[in-house]
């Protein structure tokens, strides 16, 4: 089986192509459609911004697709930035200022409770499916770490010590948020026996 994901972002890919494979489900990514529009993200929700990057394709290309949006939601900040995350610091998206700004809001709470959140949506012909994963944890005094994307190096999730950026892929795969969606998605497809 063949499906869409709308992304480009090779992180994304490699974390959810080693989980489908397992089922023979083949990913392909928007550069393998050769499209190489900016899908818009309006919506004021995870849900609302994952069924539209995936109906954009769709109505597009004709392809069935998955879309995922995740927000960092933190407590002490009223859950902010959540679907904010990617454009806290601005609107360029930048990782480094998104984390600054974090870190700066974040100085002086003691309460440091934050959690993941992803959402998937699926379209398969005229059908549309959503599934959630969340990991708790909490957010670090100071960046720590190399490995993943985003705000990898300031989250600390919950039973660890580390920060995701710490704990590296093969961790993180096993208990991130979009890893929690993904298996999800991944069983109901496999129950689809397509
Ligand atoms: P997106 O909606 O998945 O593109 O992500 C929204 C924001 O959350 C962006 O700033 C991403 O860098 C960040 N983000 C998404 N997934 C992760 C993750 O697994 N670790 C750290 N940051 C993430």
């Amino acid at each position: 089986m063949k499906l869409v994901f709308a992304t480009n972002n090779k992180h994304k890919l490699d974390e959810v192509r080693k989980i489908t494979a397992q089922h023979g489900i083949e990913i392909v990514s928007l550069a393998d459609i050769h499209c190489q529009d900016e899908i818009p993200e309006t919506a004021n929700t995870l849900e609302g911004n994952a069924l539209q990057k995936a109906r954009y394709i769709q109505n597009k290309f004709g392809l069935d697709c998955f879309a995922d949006d995740t927000g960092l939601e933190v407590e002490a900040l009223n859950n902010a930035p959540g679907v904010y995350s990617a454009r806290y610091a601005g609107n360029s998206h930048d990782s480094e200022a998104n984390m600054q700004k974090l870190l700066h809001e974040m100085e002086g709470k003691n309460n440091r409770k934050a959690r993941f959140r992803t959402v998937i949506a699926l379209l398969i012909k005229d059908k549309q499916y959503y599934f959630e994963g969340i990991v708790n944890g909490a957010i670090a005094t100071k960046k720590r770490g190399v490995n993943g994307f985003g705000y990898d190096p300031v989250f600390i999730p919950e039973g660890y010590d580390e920060t995701f950026a710490e704990l590296g892929d093969a961790v993180k795969n096993q208990i991130s948020h979009r890893a929690k969606a993904v298996e999800q998605l991944d069983q109901f497809l496999a129950s689809l026996n397509l």
